[in-house]
């Protein structure tokens, strides 16, 4: 748990780590090569503890150095999935597009649901279908064969960012080309076709709605040196957030000011001053900020799902009633009773939360569910007053590297227990 005393003004530098949602699909690509790949600033978070270690219990060699990891995959010999370490991180799903490519074979654990909704998988398993993948199920397990993958016209009914990376990495070695239309176009999708690239796969078009994949021979493929990973956008539109709740001022280092524009123009439009330059970002706010008639979650380049809940968090002590809508999933509104907790003052009605900005919330005892609702009850107790006490810090480590270290150098009255 976290324990936070409110009432301090955040304002400081601080460096965003690199990017957890790019570092993990990268992370699962290293098994198709067979060979060393050297990956830089992956964020030292528990998602990449669990990544690294499905890889090893794989066969893979894993050598890390801070933020370096080491991959060779050269002695890779299984392709299943471990029930316990799929239970541990549902996005471990995006290693059957790379096992189906090395082996033709994979078998993983039926990704549970978790606190944001069903987290349904059927996307992936239409598209590799078309790559002449069969699959069956049996004991809450998934396997997959292939008799050799070959390349299709893969048409998604929604831009799923997961989805769209398994069928990436199912192209690679496939035979023939393989389409990918409505693809999403989050930069990590972009950063993994750059990886691949550097692989020696052969792809085009990621970042637009249609990305196409050429088949290429595993001795085409060699080992990635140094590949570094983008920053974490979500993480630094956080530390953002945390700045404007306490009507701070921060300046952000290792950012890709482009991947943070749909964060940007809504904090704009609350009032916060924001300038970029040169790969850095300064926030600061110096006039009242005004509510957001409408904020709706969005595959990029809209605003990104993974921001709602530190947003609500910070419309809660906006004045003005402000209108959340979340079109991603289906059940992301968890932290909205634990900031009622707070005095916030928040109705859920369907998809759509309306927020009617306080004056001030108060410190309580509240329970973070997922991740970004842990960042978003973090960032709440910056400006309540008094003590909060966050459970759940555990769902947080999950992807914001040394959060309490990067948050008391900007001045934050925060403790870890236990
Ligand atoms: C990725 O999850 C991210 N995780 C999520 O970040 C992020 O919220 C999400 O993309 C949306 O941007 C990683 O990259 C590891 P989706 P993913 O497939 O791939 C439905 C975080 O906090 N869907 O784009 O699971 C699905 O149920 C995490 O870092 C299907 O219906 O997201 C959801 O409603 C949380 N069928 C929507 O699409 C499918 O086959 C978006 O899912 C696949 C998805």
């Amino acid at each position: 748990m976290y324990i936070i005393q409110g009432g301090e003004t955040l304002s400081g530098k601080i460096k965003v780590q690199g990017s957890k949602n790019s570092s993990l699909p990268i992370l699962a690509a290293t098994v198709i090569n067979g060979k060393k790949n050297i990956i830089c600033d992956v964020p030292l978070i528990k998602d990449i503890e669990v990544m690294c270690k499905i890889l090893s219990n794989l066969g893979a060699t894993i050598v890390k150095r801070g933020n370096v990891i080491e991959v060779d995959s050269e002695k890779v010999n299984s392709f299943e999935v471990p029930e316990q370490l799929m239970r541990e991180m549902r996005s471990s799903i995006i290693l059957m597009g790379a096992l189906l490519g090395r082996f033709g074979r994979a078998k993983v654990s039926y990704p549970g649901g978790c606190e944001i909704g069903p987290r349904p998988i059927d996307l992936h398993l239409k598209g590799l279908s078309l790559m002449g993948v069969d699959f069956s199920e049996g004991h809450g397990f998934l396997n997959a064969k292939t008799d050799g993958l070959k390349g299709a016209d893969i048409h998604l009914d929604f831009p799923s960012v997961g989805a769209t990376e398994n069928l990436m990495l199912a192209g690679v070695l496939a035979h023939g080309t393989t389409i990918v239309r409505n693809a999403a176009k989050e930069p990590e999708i972009v950063d993994l076709q750059n990886f691949l690239n550097r692989m020696g796969a052969n792809i085009k078009g990621a970042g637009t709605d249609t990305i196409k994949i050429e088949g290429v021979k595993i001795h085409d493929l060699r080992a990635v040196n140094d590949y570094t990973v983008i920053p974490d956008r979500i993480v630094a539109g956080t530390y953002l957030v945390a700045a404007a709740i306490t009507r701070g001022h921060i300046i952000l280092t290792n950012v890709i000011t482009e991947h943070l524009e749909p964060i940007l123009a809504k904090l704009r439009e609350t009032g916060c001053v924001i300038n970029s330059r040169n790969g850095q970002v300064e926030l600061y706010v110096d006039k009242p900020m005004v509510s957001l008639e409408s904020l709706r979650t969005l595959p990029y380049p809209g605003f990104p799902t993974d921001m709602q809940a530190p947003m609500m968090a910070l419309l809660a002590t906006v004045e003005g009633t402000s209108i959340l809508t979340e079109t991603i999933f289906e059940n992301r509104f968890k932290h909205a009773q634990e900031l009622r907790r707070m005095g916030a003052n928040i109705t859920i009605n369907g998809n759509t939360a309306i927020i009617k900005g306080v004056k001030k919330l108060t410190g309580a005892i509240v329970e973070a569910k997922d991740l970004r609702a842990g960042a978003a009850l973090i960032v709440a107790a910056f400006a309540a007053e008094g003590e909060t006490v966050v459970e759940g810090a555990c769902h947080v480590e999950r992807g914001y590297e040394d959060i309490v270290g990067k948050l008391k150098a900007l001045g934050a009255k925060i403790v870890k227990k236990h």
